[in-house]
């Protein structure tokens, strides 16, 4: 369905032109005085230098035009001074809008994507170190926009993109020695099979991983060891392979655990391991074609363009010692993925603090020529979630929160205050409290601009009040219980039709406007990779409902009719609502 500020830009685009000015004068934005109309044109001010007249003729011609040609899209239509058009949109305009909204899949949302193929790289933990609170945002935005490129009809690929291939896997292979060296790994006469269960279980591996990295910072020699495991590994040192495996596989069972609690999954569960196989012809490809270069033993390829603000440097793609970096495993990457799926868009959702690694990855990527300039790379960059002391968050005793934990911390908090009013019983309560935590969780993420730091406040989070998600769902629930009640209080022959009507009050149309931009407000989140926008949208969709409610006694209403007409509004409020909480990644429960 066409956008409904579409719908009307085009009506007053085509009066401009009818009145012999250019259609593109007629732009139309909401209104900034809501107090004096609901939308508002000001292309006469522009208009009048172009034309040489004064902007208030120009405005008294087009909304004459307007009068004569969209009189059933505008309640009013007025020019006033200087030479502003203000605009306000017919009720039975809208409520046809909403009809047919109701009526259509995905509520009207065009398809745009055409099943283009957009690859979403986000998650990104680190295999054999515990996923913490630093790769949730990443994993819970990325589950967000891809969902929502989904609906929009792309072709989305989530990629995990584990970070399985470097130091932590030498660092880990050298612990194990210090632990049971008597392992047959570690014997380097054994050329037998190695075992298939691995030396070590999920608890013992992330203690595992700080063990080691403590110890490499005071013991040199243990260090120089791990690095040395790690370059072994990466050239196929058969036992170091197998334990390799085996950390992949208690790891990966472990995180799939984590992803899945948070509603979170990916198409593909690759990683850095996966492409080193495309290195060498890279590097070669990058050096025979002139591009890549030695500098100080190492090699690289410049990427400063002109009218960078600051001096890049050039992107490292071996070390001296002949060791391939990050960036080179992301080119790889990029190779692959070509090869495979030739993605019409990347996006890839890491911390800020990689905005150098990404832009040096893709300028290369570029220019080597394996992305074509006509598709869009867009690396989002997210803020750190830091504690209430404003610095980055960290368990009571100073660690990394683990995220089990945080998720079973906040679940708690929700338990809690369900249980304040014991309006359900233990096993409910439970019950909810883990769909409720899991938006409390995801909302309060997800309404921070992705690349701003933002406060871990677990009682804010929490709240069924104000912007958060328990309040959205709320909404939800309360729709739900007027809903119930309506049909075991009518008869089914009492129900009439379900029409939207023409709204009635100021409270309903606001509530019926609010609806009506559900469209646009998922294509811009989607297209500027800004989910706090719809988390905006329901938000202001569940006020502008909550001041409905307030003022509209549903349920008592005499006229079966205007009652049936009630239900139909609230009855797409709810399909708006849950299907943009499904774009976020979580669920309304039954009751709260
Ligand atoms: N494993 C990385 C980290 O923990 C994130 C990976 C992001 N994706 C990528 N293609 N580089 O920082």
């Amino acid at each position: 369905m066409e956008k409904i500020l579409d719908c009307i830009a085009g009506q007053v685009r085509a009066a401009f032109s009818a009145c012999g000015y250019e259609a593109d004068y007629g732009k139309v934005t909401l209104s900034n005085r809501p107090d004096l109309c609901e939308y508002q044109c000001n292309g006469a001010m522009a208009a009048a230098k172009a034309y040489k007249k004064k902007p208030i003729d120009i405005a008294q011609d087009v909304a004459d035009a307007l009068r004569q040609s969209s009189a059933d899209l505008f309640s009013q239509i007025d020019a006033v001074m200087p030479g502003f058009i203000n605009l306000s949109i017919q009720e039975s305009y809208l409520a046809g809008y909403l009809n047919r909204m109701a009526s259509e899949d995905r509520l009207g949302l065009e398809p745009i994507g055409g099943g283009r193929t957009v690859i979403v790289d986000y998650g990104g933990a680190n295999v054999a170190k515990p996923l913490h609170v630093g790769h949730l945002r990443s994993a819970i935005i990325g589950e967000t926009i891809k969902r929502m490129g989904s609906f929009l009809g792309y072709h989305m690929i989530g990629d995990v993109h584990l970070g399985d291939w470097g130091l932590q896997m030498g660092l880990v292979i050298e612990e194990l020695r210090e632990r049971q060296p008597e392992l047959v790994y570690f014997d380097e006469k054994y050329n037998g099979d190695y075992p298939e269960q691995a030396p070590f279980t999920i608890g013992e591996l992330e203690e595992m991983y700080p063990a080691a990295s403590a110890r490499s910072k005071t013991d040199e020699k243990f260090k120089a060891r791990a690095q040395e495991a790690t370059f072994r590994l990466q050239n196929g040192y058969p036992p170091y392979r197998a334990i390799w495996r085996h950390i992949m596989d208690v790891s990966v069972a472990d995180l799939k655990k984590n992803y899945e609690s948070l509603g979170v999954t990916f198409d593909l569960w690759k990683g850095e391991s996966d492409v080193q196989d495309y290195i060498p012809g890279l590097i070669e490809d990058l050096r025979k074609r002139g591009l890549a270069y030695e500098s100080e033993g190492a090699l690289v390829v410049d990427i400063a363009e002109d009218g960078d603000p600051k001096e890049l440097p050039p992107c490292i793609i071996r070390k001296s010692d002949g060791a391939a970096l990050y960036a080179t495993s992301d080119l790889g990457t990029i190779i692959e993925r070509e090869k495979l799926y030739a993605p019409f868009e990347y996006i890839y959702i890491t911390d800020k603090r990689q905005e150098l690694h990404f832009i040096q990855v893709f300028r290369v990527a570029r220019k080597a020529g394996y992305v074509s300039p006509d598709r869009k790379m867009i690396h989002l960059m997210i803020g750190t979630m830091n504690g209430k002391d404003g610095r980055p968050f960290k368990t009571r005793d100073g660690g990394v929160m683990r995220l089990e934990n945080l998720v079973k911390e906040i679940d708690d908090a929700v338990y809690a205050r369900i249980m304040e009013n014991r309006t359900m019983d233990e096993e409910e309560a439970r019950t909810a409290a883990r769909i409720i935590g899991l938006a409390a969780l995801k909302y309060g993420d997800l309404s921070n601009q992705a690349s701003k730091d933002y406060i871990f406040d677990i009682d804010r989070f929490t709240s069924f009040e104000g912007n958060t998600g328990p309040y959205i769902l709320y909404t939800i629930v309360r729709i739900k219980s007027i809903l119930a009640r309506y049909e075991q209080e009518t008869p089914r022959e009492e129900r009439g039709t379900a029409v939207i009507p023409e709204a009635s009050s100021a409270q309903e149309k606001a509530l019926m406007r609010k609806l009506a931009a559900y469209n646009e407000v998922i294509e811009a989140s989607f297209s500027e990779t800004a989910p706090h926008k719809l988390c905006q949208y329901v938000y202001e969709l569940s006020d502008a409902f909550s001041g409905f409610y307030n003022t509209t006694p549903i349920l008592k209403e005499e006229d079966p009719g205007r009652k049936a007409g009630y239900i139909a509004l609230i009855t797409l409020v709810k399909r708006v609502l849950e299907t943009c909480i499904d774009l976020l990644g979580f669920e309304a429960p039954e009751r709260m």
